[in-house]
């Protein structure tokens, strides 16, 4: 545990220098700890994924092999994306895996959050060993671990019970032994930022909005299928894509939409229309145990809501969660 503390004497990276300087340490560190062998990285999109993909591209190039499992429970176009980043414009050597029918299938009829959630992460775990037994010579793997994530086990080691189970790729069947390769693991969130930046990563990237691991997963209340599934995603798209246009997307900490297996009845061209509620939840917070609503003006609700109900199938309504934490968690399951 003693190299997994922060040393108190370390500085907070919050420019450009800090974090070239922590830049080329951890490229000459992770050279020296990996030499000539395989690196390989699941690579979710997320910021902390990203920036380890980013770092160990640097430092050890075509030796490392990123893994991206799409398990159908990604944002509109998210995978496209890291496909496009790391293959396209960083030259990574990627593999891609569409793992939506594994997951989707095994998803069926199950409407349990926490058992929801475990057969997302046990399944991820499944794909991504499945990929990592196709290759050969790895030694290694890395993961973007932070210090939040070093304090949330410390924290669990002396006997605080965690509110959800939170997945990662720790936990890798018995087969695979691999030494990790955790180069932001002494790095609060704000630090991970400024090292992306001057990585190169796309802003976007950068500042993405936190994604939980089960993705939409656990924003497809109840049993998931995949027609409530894609209007939840063309839904989130569409407030995702007005939050930016107005400046939102800036300013808010995590802003999402959430669909409840629970239909209503409307009217849509002069005929009944059962649909869906789009629930949207826009919520501010400095570190997530807490959080306080975002108050969005109404001009901007109601062009959402026009949105989603013209253009999602299957959506009806739209609501606007109120809901502080406590006494709501940030997401609804
Ligand atoms: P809650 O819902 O507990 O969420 O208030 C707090 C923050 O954690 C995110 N979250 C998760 N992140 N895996 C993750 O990586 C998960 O299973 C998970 N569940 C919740 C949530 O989006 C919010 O930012």
């Amino acid at each position: 545990m003693e190299n997994n503390r922060r040393p108190e004497t370390m500085e907070r990276i919050t420019t450009k220098a800090l974090a070239d300087a922590f830049i080329e340490e951890q490229i000459a560190q992770v050279r020296a700890q990996v030499g000539s062998k395989k690196v390989l990285l699941a690579l979710s999109g997320g910021v902390d994924s990203s920036v380890v993909a980013a770092l160990l591209l640097k430092a050890i190039g075509k030796q490392l092999i990123c893994v991206h499992v799409n398990h159908g429970l990604m944002r509109k176009d998210e995978s496209e994306n890291v496909v496009e980043v790391f293959r396209n414009q960083l030259d990574a050597n990627l593999i891609y895996v569409d793992a939506t029918d594994r997951f989707l299938d095994l998803l069926a009829g199950v409407s349990d959050p926490e058992s929801k959630r475990k057969i997302i992460g046990k399944e991820f775990i499944e794909v991504f060993a499945d990929e990592a037994r196709k290759l050969e010579g790895v030694d290694f793997l890395a993961q973007g671990t932070i210090y939040p994530d070093i304090l949330e086990s410390i924290k669990q080691a002396e006997g605080k019970k965690a509110v959800k189970s939170h997945h990662n790729v720790g936990g890798l069947p018995e087969d695979l032994k691999f030494s990790l390769v955790e180069p932001i693991k002494l790095l609060f969130k704000d630090e991970v930022r400024v090292v992306g930046e001057a990585l190169g990563l796309p802003h976007a990237m950068v500042y993405r909005q936190p994604f939980p691991g089960p993705g939409l997963g656990v924003r497809c209340l109840g049993a998931i299928t995949r027609d409530r599934l894609h209007a939840l995603r063309e839904a989130d798209a569409i407030l995702r894509e007005e939050f930016a246009a107005s400046g939102l997307g800036e300013k808010v900490w995590q802003y999402f939409v959430v669909v409840p297996d629970l239909k209503s009845v409307g009217v849509k061209d002069e005929s009944r229309y059962e649909g869906w509620p789009a629930i949207i939840r826009a919520v501010n917070t400095t570190d997530a145990m807490s959080a306080t609503v975002e108050e969005i003006p109404y001009p901007l609700l109601h062009k959402i809501t026009n949105r989603i109900t013209e253009e999602v199938e299957g959506i009806n309504r739209v609501l606007y969660d109120l809901t502080p934490k406590p006494v709501g968690t940030i997401e609804w399951e």
